[in-house]
Order: C-alpha cells, then sequence, then structure tokens
C-alpha cells in the first residue's frame, strides 16, 4: 500500500489510528509519502524527537520529500543510505527522506522525487544572526508587527531550492529511465500550474525546471504540496495538503 499526504510542518497527527485507521493492517512495506514541509527535523528539541520516535513506532514506513520549511543542515546530518534504488537521508530506520532527482521503484512502481521551493513568507526580509545589528532589525521587525521574516540558519536555508548538482542528478536519473515513470512527488510544482495559484504564485529556476519535466516526462500522476489546499488540478495533477489519499 503506498498512501500521499502534504504538508506537515511538524504536526503528525494526521497519521494517528484514529484519523488513519488504515493503518490497522498496514505494515514496514507499506509507505506512506509526504510531499514536502515534513518539518519533523527542525529545531532538535526533545519534543521534536519524542514526534519522530512517535512516527517510527507507526506500522508502517514514513518517506518525505523535502519543501522549504526543512532545517536542510539538519536534514544533511544524517547518514544516507539507498532504499529501493534511490538516495534517502535515514533519520529513523522507517522515517526516510526521499532526496532530490531520485528514482524509487515501489510496488513494481517507478517515483521520481524532487523536493525544494521558494519561501513566500519572507516578505520583510530575511535577517542574518551574524550581522552586528541583527537583534535590533529583529525587534524593530516584531515591535513593528511585521513577522513575515525568516532567520538564516534558524528559520530558513539557502538550500531551500535546488542545487546545480542536484539539477544534474535529476536530468541523469530522468535520461537513465528514458523520461518514462509511473509518478512524480515533488514541493513545488511546474510554472505553469504555480501561476494558477492564489498563494507562493511566481516563476523561479525550480518550477521552470518543473516546467521542463512535465512536457517531456512520461507519467501518470504527479503529486505536490506548498499551496496548502487539496485539489485535483487535471487529470495527471494532484494538489495535497491535509489530505491522505491511496495511490496503490
Ligand atoms: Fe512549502
Amino acid at each position: 500500500m503506498v498512501f500521499l499526504t502534504g504538508d506537515c510542518h511538524g504536526n503528525f497527527r494526521r497519521f494517528s489510528r484514529r484519523y488513519f485507521p488504515e493503518q490497522e493492517v498496514m505494515d514496514r512495506e507499506d509507505c506512506i509519502i509526504i510531499a514536502g514541509d515534513f518539518g519533523g527535523v527542525w529545531a532538535n528539541t526533545p519534543e521534536e524527537a519524542y514526534w519522530l520516535d512517535w512516527l517510527e513506532q507507526r506500522p508502517f514506513t514514513t518517506l518525505f520529500v523535502d519543501g522549504n520549511h526543512e532545517n536542510f543542515h539538519r536534514l544533511d546530518t544524517f547518514p544516507v543510505r539507498t532504499w529501493h534504488g534511490g538516495n534517502v537521508h535515514q533519520i529513523r530506520p522507517h522515517v526516510l527522506h526521499l532526496m532530490r532527482g531520485q528514482l524509487y521503484e515501489i510496488s513494481g512502481k517507478t517515483f521520481f522525487t524532487m523536493g525544494g521551493a521558494k519561501s513566500h513568507d519572507v516578505e520583510d526580509g530575511i535577517l542574518n544572526p551574524a550581522d552586528p545589528d541583527f537583534l535590533e532589525r529583529q525587534n524593530a521587525l516584531k515591535r513593528n508587527g511585521r513577522n513575515r521574516f525568516r532567520v538564516l540558519g534558524r528559520s530558513w536555508w539557502p538550500e531551500e531550492l535546488p542545487s546545480d548538482g542536484e539539477y544534474l542528478t535529476a536530468l541523469e536519473t530522468l535520461y537513465r529511465e528514458n523520461w518514462q515513470v509511473n509518478y512524480v512527488v515533488t514541493h513545488c510544482a511546474s510554472t505553469r500550474i504555480a501561476l494558477t495559484m492564489d498563494r507562493h504564485n511566481e516563476a523561479d529556476d525550480l518550477t521552470n525546471f518543473l516546467e521542463m519535466v512535465e512536457r517531456r516526462l512520461a507519467y501518470e500522476y504527479w503529486f505536490f504540496g506548498h499551496f496548502h489546499d487539496n485539489r485535483v488540478i487535471d487529470q495527471k495533477h494532484i494538489l495535497l495538503w491535509e489530505q491522505i489519499i491511496q495511490i496503490l
């Protein structure tokens, strides 16, 4: 069984038995895939460790592509291993980060993954704690009720958008597969789709890359998150948020 859902932002209550009773008949071979903004690897607090252990104790395997709201520096500290044909960061033995530009074979179906997205909740700026006037600027923003800012290395990381190397890895994977996969799982959407949304509706390098992939790749379904809605965009593109859907 393979289920998919959208942004969690560190809140995993939807995976409790109450909201996700399907787990009664699931085992470790069965997966749930989160389409980015997992948020469970963030501030390295005891509470966070509790929830990661809680996820590990679920009867299924939890998989996630990264979104924009992830602590990328902490994600990078976890060991990389191969899982179902692609690279993963192992957060817990059954809580795995599906890395960028990878392909996994699950239940005879191929999944191409490409995490990342540009943060748009930063209208008030990105502050650098190394700047001498950091605290002053942060306090001034808070005083003026302007809280749409993020702090470099604490709540925002430049790695939210893929590097050249990650784009290259993605292309190598797609060429290897002759531009044919069963499913695509990303956090962001192609430019074409992003521009139809009422939030985060701007083009950037990643949305343009995904648009190129969308035009060239043969696939059955493309699942993504980021835009905080549950919506069938068209026959192939499914936007996920809190809803959990079963695809296999
Ligand atoms: Fe997001």
